[in-house]
């Protein structure tokens, strides 16, 4: 019989290690990987560039069909384009970071953007990762894995501020800060929230080392397996 190919949604705030432990997860397991947030990011960085108003959600929903975004699902290179065009370096840049929570707020970006996601996922051959927010609640509530990684702030600033480099270094206060803002935009949002799915396994990553947290969910996808 032909397996079907096993879903993983690892969901939770920035800071929690939820990149590095998708992608290493994908490529210990041979599955696909996806980084949605990258989505929500492509979708912004098009907005910005074409002079899109992202304080007015009408303006941004009028036109939020347009950008065609691919997503590549190998986690050793994951790639995005916008129109053909690789955007992961700019994605990353403080302008969009600061404007992607007004962006994946509004609901006809989510529809789209959910769509593509569901889409990837449909296409997987053995597997998927698929990390973000609300990936367990809404995206795929049937994903045959989910796992909820929290971090304290503390940890997660010192993590964050260790990421980022030249212009865009901060000092951990701040980034702690733009982080809580962040979070409460997107814990507070009233279209598919960040949050805990009631059958997730929730993952305290504070005191753990990467390493560590890649081997939990492994485990979890073991396990998972066995028990079919
Ligand atoms: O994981 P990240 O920091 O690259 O995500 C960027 C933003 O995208 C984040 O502030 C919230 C949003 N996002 C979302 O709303 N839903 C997702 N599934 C993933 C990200």
């Amino acid at each position: 019989v032909a397996e079907t190919p096993v879903i993983v949604a690892i969901d939770g705030p920035s800071g929690t290690g939820k990149s590095s432990t998708s992608k290493a997860v994908a490529e210990r397991t041979g599955f696909g990987y996806l980084d949605t947030g990258a989505q929500y990011r492509a979708m912004t960085w098009w907005m910005l560039g074409n002079g899109v108003d992202i304080a007015d959600p009408a303006a941004v929903a009028a036109v939020a069909d347009k950008p065609v975004i691919v997503s590549g699902t190998d986690p050793m290179a994951p790639t995005i384009t916008v129109d053909g065009t690789d955007v992961s370096l700019p994605i990353r840049g403080r302008a969009v970071t600061e404007a992607v929570s007004a962006v994946s707020a509004v609901p006809e970006v989510r529809a789209l953007i959910t769509e593509l996601q569901r889409s990837i996922a449909a296409h997987a051959e053995a597997g998927i990762v698929v990390e973000g927010r609300d990936i367990g609640t809404t995206v795929l509530p049937g994903a045959d894995v989910k796992i909820f990684l929290t971090a304290s702030p503390a940890v997660r600033a010192a993590r964050r501020s260790a990421e980022l480099t030249g212009q865009e270094a901060a000092g951990v206060a701040a980034t702690q800060a733009a982080l809580a803002r962040r979070d409460a935009a997107d814990s507070g949002r009233k279209a598919s929230p960040l949050a805990k799915a009631d059958d997730a396994v929730e993952v305290d990553t504070s005191e753990l080392t990467l390493p560590q947290v890649i081997e939990c969910v492994v485990t979890l996808i073991e396990a998972r397996k066995r028990s079919e």
